[in-house]
């Protein structure tokens, strides 16, 4: 059963209020702190980006072991509650903070038209659209529906990681302006 209406307006509603309160806790921060908001602001994007990138690593091996269990076993309730829970409070409170943070970053240091940025941009608009599809999977599972098996999982295992590669070395190295 799809999610309904009024779920996905209270879903909505949450991801709104979250990305209020991170861009206000921003900008408070950013007026308190002045010139050195800089380094600040990039040790919040790097632990936000630490939390999703572990979220997004974790969260397809759990997918490995549960399409292995049998359906409506108490085990695959657990893992339900587990990729539920991953999904709600890490993986996607900490993507919103990466994107607030990096993208203030990339504006106060005018990166926005740098070629190094657009690449990286590019490649975490990628990893976001993962982000998406690994969060269309958590409702899957829950619904027991769509099940694929554990190779297609290990498989996809792999892309945030080789993501994560390209998007750190272009961040770091800049190997282009
Ligand atoms: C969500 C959107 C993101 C935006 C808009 C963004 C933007 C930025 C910007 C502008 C910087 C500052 C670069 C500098 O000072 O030289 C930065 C730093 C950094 N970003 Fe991101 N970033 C994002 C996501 C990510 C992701 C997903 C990763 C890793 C998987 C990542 C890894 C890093 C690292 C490691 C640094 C520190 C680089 C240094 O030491 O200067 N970022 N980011």
């Amino acid at each position: 059963m799809a999610a309904t209406h009024e779920e996905v307006i209270r879903r909505t509603k949450r991801a709104v209020v979250f990305l209020a309160v991170t861009v206000g806790l921003i900008g408070f921060f950013v007026g308190v702190l002045g010139d050195g908001a800089y380094l600040w602001m990039k040790a919040l994007h790097v632990v936000a980006i630490i939390s999703w990138m572990a979220g997004m690593l974790y969260l397809p091996r759990l997918f490995v072991y549960h399409c292995g269990v049998a359906v409506g076993s108490e085990t695959s309730e657990t893992f339900k509650v587990m990729e539920r829970k991953l999904l709600r409070y890490i993986i996607n409170p900490a993507m919103i903070v990466s994107w607030a943070a990096g993208l203030w970053i990339a504006w106060r240091m005018s990166f926005l038209s740098d070629g190094w940025f657009h690449a990286k941009l590019a490649g975490v608009i990628a990893l976001s659209a993962v982000h998406g599809y690994l969060a269309k999977a958590v409702a899957d599972f829950a619904r027991d529906e769509g099940r694929r098996d554990h190779r297609f999982w290990r498989f996809m295992n792999e892309v945030p990681t080789l993501l994560m590669i390209a998007i750190v070395i272009l961040v770091i190295v800049k190997p282009f302006v």
